[in-house]
């Protein structure tokens, strides 16, 4: 059986033999929050779309599918993740509507205000430095850009014995300050509560929180800026 330290290291960083099957609980699990992103995120036609911490991309499809012309990059630091995930998208990929680059959300490898919008999901748990993933995530939206940053909420998450190793647990208000400190502009929160179950077996509430968090427009927010511009491509 899986200990709880290779359970929390498989959530921080899918690898080795265990990484299929951690990524397709994850798909399971983690579904309905990452479609309300998708809808959250109010994709426009044309946008370009960054996710953080995808796994191995099972919603870039959808993404990608939710308006015309969209492009979408995604970037995990685990190798195993993104060989998945270039495995499953190859069509897309070929067709240049999908990238999944190799990568760590601390340090992004694209130049300013790349992107319309941006999500990451259950991923704020592993950010050593968290104010930094966030600037990053803003320096790369453009103006009027918007990240929609979704996890469960800490009275959900230290009720789980594995989120000892290593998990930062955050309440809506923690992560709102961070953003706003980053320059976001929080603009909604949504959350949604699921069936769980505690290391007891008791069924309990895992609250699970959307936050929306905008930029301010400079000037009027230009749409469609072509997929894979080349100021906009990974170093
Ligand atoms: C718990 S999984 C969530 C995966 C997916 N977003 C979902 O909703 O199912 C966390 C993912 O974030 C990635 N990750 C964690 N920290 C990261 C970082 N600093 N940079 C890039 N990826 C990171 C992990 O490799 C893993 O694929």
């Amino acid at each position: 059986m899986e200990s709880l330290q290779d359970t929390a290291a498989q959530l921080r960083c899918p690898g080795g033999v265990q990484a299929g099957e951690t990524a397709r609980k994850m798909n399971e699990i983690h579904g309905t929050l990452n479609r309300k992103c998708i809808e959250h995120m109010q994709i426009a036609p044309g946008d370009r779309i960054l996710e953080t911490g995808p796994g191995n991309g099972a919603f870039a499809g959808e993404i990608v599918a939710a308006q015309e012309n969209v492009a979408y990059v995604g970037i995990d630091w685990s190798p195993d993740m993104v060989r998945q995930a270039q495995a499953l998208h190859a069509g897309l990929i070929e067709r240049g509507r999908v990238e999944f680059l190799l990568g760590d959300s601390q340090a992004l490898p694209f130049e300013a205000q790349c992107f319309d919008k941006a999500l990451t999901v259950h991923t704020i748990y592993f950010w050593d430095d968290p104010a930094r993933h966030l600037a990053e995530m803003h320096r790369v939206l453009k103006p009027g850009g918007r990240l929609c940053l979704a996890f469960a909420d800490r009275t959900f998450t230290e009720k789980m014995p594995f989120a000892r190793f290593g998990f930062q647990l955050y309440r809506v208000q923690d992560a709102t300050a961070l953003l706003e400190s980053a320059g976001f502009i929080v603009e909604d929160v949504q959350q949604i509560v699921e069936a769980s179950r505690d290391e007891t077996g008791a069924v309990i509430d895992k609250l699970l929180n959307i936050i929306i968090a905008t930029i301010a427009s400079a000037q009027p927010a230009t749409n469609g800026a072509a997929a894979g511009a080349s100021r906009c491509k990974a170093d």
